[in-house]
């Protein structure tokens, strides 16, 4: 798919992995709504940012976790958009808790409601403004093998890979739909002290850059023959 001109939305798109990816589209002349919760201050910096490319850009926000939230937010932008044809489902949290003892039921509904359910509500509202293009859902690689994470972040991603190939098997041919699993990723959702852990892990000894990920998504959607396909990107770790 071209990228230019086209409109997309990334959830979780003013900070971290979400900003690398809505700056790359934009660099690829591709207009961005940039949806966010509560990081006004992010999310204002990237929208400039974006804009700095030339490209159109709104904020857009809305909490993924709420389906009235999500669906007033793009009625409400529809008039000027029109359509979407490219959605990100990259918002997401890793959790507070992390040993299976500690994780009560509400640390594991909040965790799956923003990172599983929050991807399946978006991606249905959505739908309503895209009859053709193309879906890409952040995943990671503790849906792959459990990683050093929660019990619950690991099962919301596994959830979303799954999320992923039942989108990709009702959509095609019109709507493809696939997944990148990032191994960890330099940005707020992880400790610092952490970070230097998980560098440990990795064949190339270090963790990923948001722009990097990014890289995987953009390869994604402009590839045209690739759906319900799950991309690692995770450094070599599975050879350690
Ligand atoms: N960093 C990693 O190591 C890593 C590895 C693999 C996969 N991932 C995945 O990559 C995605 C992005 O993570 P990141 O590393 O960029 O984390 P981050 O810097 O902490 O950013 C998280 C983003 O998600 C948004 N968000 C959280 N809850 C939301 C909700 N209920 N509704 C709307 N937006 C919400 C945040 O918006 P606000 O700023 O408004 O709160 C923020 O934009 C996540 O799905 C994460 O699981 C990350």
């Amino acid at each position: 798919m071209e990228l230019r001109d086209k409109i997309a939305l990334v959830t979780g798109g003013n900070r971290g992995i979400g900003r690398a990816v809505s700056l790359a589209l934009a660099k690829r002349g591709c207009n961005v709504i940039i949806n966010y919760r509560s990081g006004e201050e992010e999310a204002q910096r990237t929208l400039e940012m974006v804009k700095g490319e030339g490209v159109k850009a709104w904020l857009l926000k809305f909490d993924v976790r709420r389906r009235n939230e999500v669906r007033e937010a793009l009625h409400s932008i529809s008039p000027e958009i029109g359509r979407i044809d490219i959605l990100i489902n990259n918002a997401g949290i890793l959790g507070k808790k992390f040993k299976l003892e500690d994780i009560d039921d509400d640390e594991w509904d909040n965790v799956l409601n923003t990172n599983l359910k929050g991807a399946f509500i978006v991606t249905q509202e959505v739908l309503k403004y895209m009859k053709k293009g193309k879906i890409v859902n952040i995943a990671s690689i503790a849906g792959r093998n459990g990683g050093a994470v929660g019990a619950h972040y690991a099962a919301s991603k596994a959830g979303l890979i799954g999320l992923t190939f039942a989108l990709a098997s009702q959509l095609a041919p019109n709507i493809l739909v696939n997944a990148v699993a990032p191994g960890p990723v330099d940005t707020s959702l992880i400790s610092e002290e952490k970070k230097e852990e998980l560098a440990k892990l990795a064949l190339v000894n270090r963790i990923a850059r948001p722009y990097e990920i990014a890289h995987a998504v953009i390869f994604l959607l402009e590839n045209d023959y690739m759906t319900g396909s799950v991309v690692d990107i995770n450094g070599g770790r599975y050879m350690i």
